[in-house]
């Protein structure tokens, strides 16, 4: 077996980093009113039951906050609102500062911008390094037909130019 040494987190990041994703804004209404934070990690789990899974950063300071309500929307982002990632990227930062959102069933915000968006509550928790492996009971769902996904790529920001496959860089 070949050894490969570097494992540093930057080179893990660059060839992992080729694994394309799209992007989420994942939110909560709670006590101390709307948080949200950016996650790449989101991914459909289980259709029967309906699960979905991401990974929280264990340095989230966000996430303790949405944990606590133990419930949630991610709001899966459209390319025509990239801004919307780096926004809920900042640790610190009023999020919330010009986004327009309304209550989802569960009563989270959800973005009007959103291209997508899923309602959820805490199902379970697991050790994922220095991430967190939530996985989350979907309890409501809704998506819209005339927006195309965010995608995120080698670390820069793609739209999805046509159904061939050809990517547009939008950043
Ligand atoms: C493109 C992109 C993808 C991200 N994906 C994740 C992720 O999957 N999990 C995570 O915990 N943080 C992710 N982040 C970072 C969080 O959004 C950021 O660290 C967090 O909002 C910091 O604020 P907080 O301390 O309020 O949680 C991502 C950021 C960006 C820009």
């Amino acid at each position: 077996m070949t050894e490969h040494s570097d494992l540093t987190p930057p080179r893990l990041r660059t060839v992992l980093g080729h694994f394309a994703t799209g992007l989420t804004v994942i939110t909560a209404a709670t006590k101390g009113g709307p948080a949200g934070f950016t996650c790449q990690s989101f991914s459909s789990l289980s259709l029967e039951p309906a699960l979905v899974t991401f990974s929280p950063a264990r340095t989230s300071s966000t996430w303790p906050l949405l944990r606590e309500a133990g419930r949630f929307t991610v709001n899966i982002l459209p390319a025509e609102h990239q801004h919307l990632s780096g926004q809920f990227a900042r640790s610190g930062a009023d999020k919330f500062a010009g986004v327009d959102h309304s209550p989802s069933p569960l009563g989270n915000p959800v973005l009007d911008q959103a291209l997508a968006w899923v309602d959820c509550e805490l199902h379970a928790e697991y050790d994922g390094g220095d991430h967190t492996i939530v996985v989350a009971a979907v309890r409501a769902l809704s998506a819209r037909a005339d927006a195309e996904p965010l995608l995120f790529f080698r670390g820069d920001y793609f739209g999805v130019q046509s159904r061939a496959g050809a990517l547009e860089s939008v950043a």
